[in-house]
């Protein structure tokens, strides 16, 4: 196996995929701020997560989560201003966060459209590090983070063979896609693996191979970056519509 002890959770589509990841999200909150009196979540970008998102601004979670306790922050950001249709910043603004009082303050941005890129990442580990109150060093502990999963087994913006895989002290980098012809902005796998949990959300046929393959093939992390994701004391779940899980062969589908 190539990740450590994953939890499946699996469902007949993508719409019960997704309510059953905002009843997650909202338990995961709930116990957050009733310990600690906040809730720290990185969001994931690209369209899967676009209806949790949209649920999580309905009853019955909007009324769960006391939202003035929830600090956003992000995965991965593409390198556009924050109002372009690629933005995942715009995405989950649109899905979820205009329509919620959330104070300014919480909603840490990565500024993908800044010119000086090595900064914004700079500056984003800065801000993570002024939320925890920690400077350098063990990446702090984000409650949650989500993420999703490309065709070629990317994550967040760790892409294969890109440099941003061999970080092992950054919490953020700009990372070269050379098959994008572009940067992104992404949390590494060391910050990632520091969370309290990491939620994965698939939907679809079309994810299916790539799947098996980083859950079931090779340890190949290169070529799979996902596999990369290994929670260093925290828990790895991953939310599957069936079409996702049909060819796990440990998972029954
Ligand atoms: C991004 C995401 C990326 C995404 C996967 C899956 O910025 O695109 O962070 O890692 O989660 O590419 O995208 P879909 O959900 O659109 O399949």
């Amino acid at each position: 196996m190539s990740m450590s002890n994953p939890i499946f959770h699996v469902f007949p589509d993508a719409d019960q995929l997704s309510r059953a990841a905002a009843d997650e999200v909202a338990g995961a909150a709930e116990r957050a701020i009733a310990v600690c009196g906040r809730f720290t979540i990185a969001l994931s970008g690209g369209s899967t997560p676009r209806r949790l998102f949209q649920l999580l601004a309905e009853s019955p979670y909007r009324e769960r989560i006391r939202w003035p306790r929830v600090e956003f922050f992000w995965g991965d950001e593409r390198t556009v201003p924050p109002d372009h249709p690629d933005s995942n910043f715009r995405m989950a603004n649109e899905a979820l966060l205009h329509k919620l009082d959330i104070p300014a303050c919480n909603l840490h941005r990565m500024q993908g459209e800044r010119t000086d890129l090595a900064a914004a990442a700079r500056d984003y580990a800065a801000e993570i590090g002024r939320v925890f109150a920690t400077s350098a060093g063990v990446p702090p502990s984000l409650d949650l983070v989500l993420l999703g999963m490309g065709p070629e087994g990317h994550t967040a913006s760790l892409f294969p063979n890109t440099i941003a895989l061999e970080q092992t002290s950054h919490w953020v980098v700009a990372n070269h896609v050379q098959v994008k012809g572009t940067y992104r902005l992404t949390l590494t796998a060391p910050m990632i693996n520091r969370a309290a949990q990491v939620m994965f959300l698939l939907a679809g046929a079309d994810k299916a191979a790539i799947l098996a393959e980083v859950l079931e093939g090779p340890h190949d992390p290169q070529r799979l970056p996902s596999q990369l994701i290994r929670p260093t004391a925290g828990s790895l779940h991953f939310f599957l519509d069936q079409a996702a899980a049909a060819q796990l062969k440990r998972v029954k589908p």
